[in-house]
């Protein structure tokens, strides 16, 4: 079984390319920031608690995150594989995954960065902001403040799947076609 957690910072391009990916490795692309923002269009109780959140810029809690992804995987168990998109964001959410996917015989078999310059995922997330009405893509500030958040929770994650071997770099700046065919070749090597 394919499970593959892709890593970056915001607008990095993890959706983008999983949306590829998906199609060719035949797996379920679970994005936790796509099912909070269906969440709040759909105003349940989950989107209200996340949008206080996700506003801001900030984290939405661990355990709700958790509990929400866990279903999502519960749900799809037919899958042949998962496409991890911006879950796991933390040291405990990461623990949480090993447990969960280790009670159902899976395992993460690599995490993938797309690595990019700050400055280059500002101008891609404000570019995206004049037409997505993601409040977070809009206001430079909660850009920032998102990039702080990844820093300070999400960057040590690096350093949790590098001490399980499982940790992959791949230059997330080029054309969306280079760096599939970038991801393609280190999928297929593994
Ligand atoms: P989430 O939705 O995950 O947002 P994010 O990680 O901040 O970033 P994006 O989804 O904006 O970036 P991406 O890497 O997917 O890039 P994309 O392909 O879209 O999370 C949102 C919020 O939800 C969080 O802030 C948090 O509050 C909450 N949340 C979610 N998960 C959580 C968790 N596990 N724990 C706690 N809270 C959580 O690309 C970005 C843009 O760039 C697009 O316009 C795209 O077209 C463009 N682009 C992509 N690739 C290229 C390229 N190669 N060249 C030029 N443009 C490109
Ligand atoms: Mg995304």
């Amino acid at each position: 079984m394919i499970n593959l957690v892709l890593f970056g910072k915001p607008g990095a391009g993890k959706g983008t390319q999983a949306e590829f990916l998906k199609i060719k490795y035949n797996l379920v692309h679970i994005s936790t920031g796509d099912i909070f923002r269906d969440n709040i269009k759909n105003k349940t109780d989950l989107g209200v608690l996340a949008k206080s959140f996700i506003d801001k810029g900030d984290l939405v809690p661990d355990q709700v995150t958790i509990d929400m992804l866990e279903a999502e995987v519960d749900d799809n168990s037919q899958a042949k594989g998962f496409i991890f998109d911006g879950f796991p964001r933390t040291e405990s959410q990461a623990k949480a995954l090993d447990v969960f996917l280790t009670g159902r015989e899976m395992k993460i078999i690599a995490t993938i960065a797309l690595e990019a310059d700050n400055n280059i995922l500002v101008k891609r997330l404000k570019e995206r902001g004049k037409s997505s009405g993601r409040t977070d893509d809009q206001d430079e500030e909660k850009i920032w403040n998102r990039f702080n958040e990844y820093n300070k929770k999400t960057a040590p994650l690096k350093n949790y799947y590098q001490n399980q071997n499982k940790f992959y770099s791949v230059n997330g700046i080029g054309t969306i076609n280079d760096i599939k065919k970038r991801l393609s070749k280190l999928i297929d090597a593994l």
